[in-house]
């Protein structure tokens, strides 16, 4: 089989590709190729890794334009890979002599800069995770801080975050601006926000709603469509653009419960009228459609029909948020 690979060998853009045939097993990752395209064919070709168990985050890279980890991927299942995501250059563009039915194509991770060949710059990624604070500053004393089996579902999800930066580099809010703070960021301080033996949450909300954070996230979801570890860091960011709007906007917004959970079935973008005022959420980008009676009285519901993809693909659980309409997270 043919592996069609960017190089760089000094930093900045891709600057040519090379080919190099690697007969496939069963079985066998692209990480696994580019072991053996190390060792057989060229000692210079870079790439990072380091448990080969889908674990420590470091091998992401871009295969046929799609972000994923070099370990976790198999060569002979890629075919069978069907994602569609929001597309942006560097997903869009492809090497003009790229055959996409005989070669493999592998480059580095897109939204950040190329330090060689596969390598990238992660100093932009971490660097949102430090200026957000995202750590906990732990109380003094030696009691154990217990935490209910119910709390550590909330943040069951979130805790799951390996730090491999794929999220970063299929968003294309990220591509368009490096400000943006990015989705893994965004879904740890939702992590921390919900943590029940964390002092101090709203630290996290603060830091996750500045203009750089949620606001500037388009909700496209690409993040919850390729994320290894299955975080959907876009359910969390909905949810802090939930809290915001409700804490900023909204006069019929109750005190913010966040941590109260329930199950619900409504679609996304559900509206909710009472005494004639409609709650819409800023999340609904369409016009209100007219309305349909609910079988609670009082209260209409109508949906702006907008797809709830976060909850579509992955999350049957869903939160009662702080607002008195209810969102999926
Ligand atoms: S949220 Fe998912 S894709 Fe993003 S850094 Fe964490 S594990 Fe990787
Ligand atoms: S080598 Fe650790 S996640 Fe792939």
């Amino acid at each position: 089989m043919l592996f069609r690979i960017a190089r760089n060998r000094t930093g900045g853009e891709i600057t040519h590709y090379d080919v190099y045939e690697i007969p496939v097993t069963r079985g066998m990752t692209v990480l696994d190729v580019l072991f053996k395209i190390q060792d057989e064919k060229d000692p210079t070709l870079s790439f990072r890794n380091s448990c080969r168990g889908a674990v420590c985050g470091s091998c992401a890279v871009l295969v046929n334009k799609m972000p994923m980890l070099a370990c976790r991927t198999q060569v002979l299942r890629l075919r069978e890979t069907k994602t569609d995501l929001t597309k942006f250059p560097a997903l869009e563009n492809t090497p003009s002599e790229w055959d996409p039915d005989a070669e493999i194509l592998i480059e580095p991770l897109p939204n950040l800069s190329v330090l060689k060949d596969l390598v990238v710059d992660m100093t932009p990624f971490f660097n949102a995770l430090k200026r957000m604070r995202l750590w906990t500053n732990p109380v003094e004393g030696d009691e154990p801080r217990r935490q209910s089996p119910d709390d550590r579902k909330l943040i069951d999800r979130y805790a799951n975050c390996i730090l491999c930066a794929i999220c970063y580099g299929s968003c294309p809010v990220n591509a368009r601006t490096t400000e943006y703070l990015g989705p893994a960021a965004l879904a740890k301080a939702w992590r921390f926000y919900q943590g029940t033996r964390i002092e101090d949450r709203s630290r996290y909300l603060e830091a996750a709603t500045i203009s750089e954070g949620a606001p500037m996230c388009d909700l496209i979801m690409n993040c919850v469509r390729v994320c290894p570890k299955g975080v959907a860091p876009g359910g969390a960011i909905r949810r802090f653009k939930q809290v915001q709007w409700c804490s900023e906007s909204n006069p019929l917004c109750r005190p913010s419960q966040p941590r109260s959970t329930t199950i619900q079935t409504k679609p996304a973008c559900e509206v909710s009228h009472q005494s004639d005022v409609a709650i819409q959420s800023p999340l609904c980008e369409k016009p209100l459609q007219p309305a349909v009676e609910s079988t609670e009285p009082d209260v209409q519901v109508q949906s702006c029909g907008v797809e709830n993809i976060v909850n579509h693909v992955m999350m049957p659980k869903l939160i009662q948020s702080a607002c008195h309409a209810e969102y999926p997270i």
